[in-house]
Parts: C-alpha cells; sequence; structure tokens
C-alpha cells in the first residue's frame, strides 16, 4: 500500500501523520529533555504522555514556565467541537490538562465550539451541537478537573463574553491571511470564515476577567495550530501575550491507519459505549500479528504497526517495564494477539465502567463547571 498524502487542519486530518515533519512545517519546536526536566520538577513526576512523547511539541512552554517560576499568574485554556459523542481520543489531551492544572495551580478556560460544529457539518442543527455542548461536557468534567478552577463555555450561549474580544481580533485579520492560513475557498460559508476570530478569543479572556496580563497555555492535538499560529500574530497588537501551546499526537484509530474518528465508529470507542461493545471492538482491531498463529510464534509480531499495541501505549499500560516486556513479547512470539487483545479488552471494559459512573456523577456539576 503506497503511503498516502498527509493532511492535517482543524477540520481534517488524514494519511500518514509525520510528527517531525509538522513541528517543521508549522515552525513550532520539539520539546526537549531540558524542559521536561523543569515540568517533572514542579509536578514531582512525569506524565506518561511526556514521557512517551504524545505531548511532543510546543511554542513557548519555556517562557510560560518563566511566568509561572517568577510568581506571576498562568492560565490554561484548551476546548471542543461538539459534534457527537466524545471517544478516547478525545479524552487523553483532557487527562493531560488535568495534570497541568493540578500541578501549577491554574484556572482553565475550555470552549466548546458549538457554533464552529453547526457551521461545518450540514446535518447538524444548533439544537445538535449544543446538546452535545452539555453531553460532551459531563466527559471532561469526568476527567476529574477542579470545579473552582474551570470555565466551560458554549459559544452559542456564552457569546456575550467573548464578542468583544472576537471583535478585536477579527479586526486584524484579513480575508488574505485567514485564506492563507486556514485554506478558505469562495464556497465556504461565511459563518467560518469568521469563526476563527471566536476560537482566538479564550486566549485572552482570563487577562480581561482579572484586569491583568495571563500566560496561557494551550495543551491540545496539533491539528489546532493555525488558530494559535493566526492569534500569536495578533495578540500583542490587542495588549496581551501570546498564547504557549503545547501539542498532542492524534490517538490512532483501533482500523488500519488514520486517527481515531467519530465517522468510523467501529474503530472508535466512545465513552458512552456499553463496556461489552467496546471490548469486541478491541477484538476486531488491526494488529501487527502474522496470518497463522504458527507464524505468529516463529517470527514474532510487529507491535510498531499494532493499534492494540498503540492502546497499551497511549492508555491502557502506564508501567513503562511492563509496556517494555509487552513489546518484546510481541517481537518473540510468545505472545499472540488474540491473548494481548483480550487482556487490552478487559482493561478497556474496567475503564469504561469506572469512567462512566464518574460521568453519570458530573450531571450534578454540570451547572457549576459553566462559565457565569
Ligand atoms: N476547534 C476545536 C475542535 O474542533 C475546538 C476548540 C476550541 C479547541 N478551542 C480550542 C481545541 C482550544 C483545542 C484548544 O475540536
Amino acid at each position: 500500500m503506497g503511503k498516502e498524502e498527509m493532511i492535517v487542519t482543524p477540520w481534517k486530518v488524514s494519511g500518514d501523520v509525520d510528527y517531525d515533519k509538522l513541528i517543521e512545517k508549522f515552525g513550532t519546536k520539539p520539546i526537549t529533555v531540558e524542559l521536561l526536566e523543569r515540568i517533572e520538577r514542579h509536578a514531582g513526576y512525569l506524565h506518561v504522555q511526556l514521557r512517551r512523547g504524545i505531548f511532543f511539541s510546543h511554542r513557548d512552554m519555556d517562557w510560560w514556565l518563566d511566568i509561572y517560576e517568577s510568581g506571576l499568574p498562568v492560565g490554561l485554556y484548551t476546548g471542543r467541537g461538539p459534534s457527537g459523542p466524545v471517544h478516547l481520543g478525545h479524552l487523553l489531551p483532557w487527562f493531560f490538562t488535568k495534570y497541568l492544572q493540578d500541578t501549577f495551580d491554574a484556572d482553565l478556560y475550555f470552549q466548546m465550539t458549538d457554533d464552529e460544529k453547526f457551521l461545518i457539518h450540514p446535518e447538524l442543527s444548533l439544537e445538535d451541537t449544543v446538546g452535545y455542548t452539555h453531553e460532551n461536557a459531563l466527559d471532561l468534567i469526568a476527567c476529574g478537573l477542579n470545579p473552582e478552577k474551570t470555565f466551560i463555555i458554549s459559544d452559542v450561549k456564552h457569546i456575550s463574553h467573548l464578542y468583544r474580544l472576537a471583535l478585536q481580533v477579527a479586526k486584524h485579520i484579513t480575508f488574505s491571511t485567514a485564506k492563507a492560513i486556514f485554506g478558505f475557498t469562495e464556497s465556504d460559508n461565511i459563518g467560518i470564515i469568521w469563526f476563527p476570530a471566536v476560537q482566538a478569543a479564550p486566549c485572552f479572556i482570563q487577562s480581561v476577567r482579572e484586569g491583568r496580563k495571563v500566560a496561557v497555555l494551550i495543551p491540545a492535538a496539533i491539528d489546532q495550530d493555525p488558530y494559535w499560529r493566526m492569534t500569536r500574530d495578533i495578540a500583542e497588537h490587542l495588549g496581551f501575550y501570546k498564547p504557549a501551546q503545547m501539542h498532542a499526537k492524534f490517538l490512532p484509530g483501533l482500523g488500519r491507519g488514520g486517527k481515531m474518528s467519530a465517522s468510523m465508529p467501529e474503530t472508535a470507542i466512545f465513552t458512552i459505549d456499553p463496556p461489552e461493545r467496546a471490548a469486541q471492538k478491541v477484538m476486531n482491531a488491526y494488529t501487527g500479528g502474522r496470518p497463522t498463529v504458527r507464524e505468529q510464534r516463529m517470527l514474532g509480531g510487529d507491535p510498531s504497526i499494532c493499534t492494540v499495541f498503540a492502546y497499551y501505549y497511549y492508555l491502557f499500560e502506564e508501567d513503562d517495564e511492563r509496556l517494555k516486556r509487552l513489546e518484546e513479547d510481541c517481537r518473540s512470539g510468545s505472545i499472540i494477539c488474540g491473548e494481548c487483545k483480550e487482556r487490552l479488552a478487559e482493561r478497556v471494559k474496567i475503564f469504561l465502567r469506572e469512567f462512566q459512573e464518574r460521568r453519570e456523577k458530573a450531571r450534578e456539576l454540570l451547572d457549576k463547571f459553566f462559565l457565569k
């Protein structure tokens, strides 16, 4: 199979994603050992997503730490496009955001872009996307964020908090810049052309609410980077700091190639999947195994192309030693795919049962988390 061309935009990710190339193309920096050591010093430990290079790139994270270390206020901002149920790929950066919130005692502004998703999905109504805002907020809350320090913004419901900021941003961005950054064409609707100003606004909301310049860090998957390039260009004109970023890789789907995507439900594990159903998806996953057990015992499997191994790596085996052993056992043929999948399916079931319990409890907290 030939290599598919890599496409990484806020609205489409496909092909074989080459993360080194993205660092070059987007002009970001790799996360260095020095940076990891600095974060570890504050947190007391390195989050698994840092140890494994899942968060792999950044802009100005060192500056953001300078500000924090000098005792000045720092903040966090991230978000979600509520176009359907949440899957494991969405949870990864939110777990990581909780680690940052706990470590740096930072306020988090979390944007639900129910406007964006309405504008780009022909089949979704505003009732749908605003409904998903509430449903998806349960998932976010279930990740354990601090209710005193987390402010969820629904663009549709809370636009009055963002509108002045979005207008200031919009006034400084020409159509030709927006086209160059986002690839807009003549046939795009005018709502989506204005929308980047709305996604930029929460970078500055904490500064406005507190009446002082707050250094903001955005932990998010790398596909959102075009928004931050645009925002960084105009931030200082508006009297704010440029937002810093940390960029994550995408969780692969359970099928062959590509990131986990809600548009391919058979290869995505949703937080609301019945645990047995999710276990089935794992049992059908694409692996790095051989066609027959005999061959696998003799030749071993290939974890580097295996989605099951990826799930241990990204989420379900936090113990580095045990992960290493699994990789060796796979390569040597001492474990075969059926057994490996069953173990993972078991972990996925336990994870989902616990998560779903927390998600149900979150219903009572919803109101507390939304921006007032
Ligand atoms: N556009 C994002 C999406 O479709 C949602 C979003 C808004 C976001 N603000 C953000 C994501 C900040 C990460 C960081 O998913």
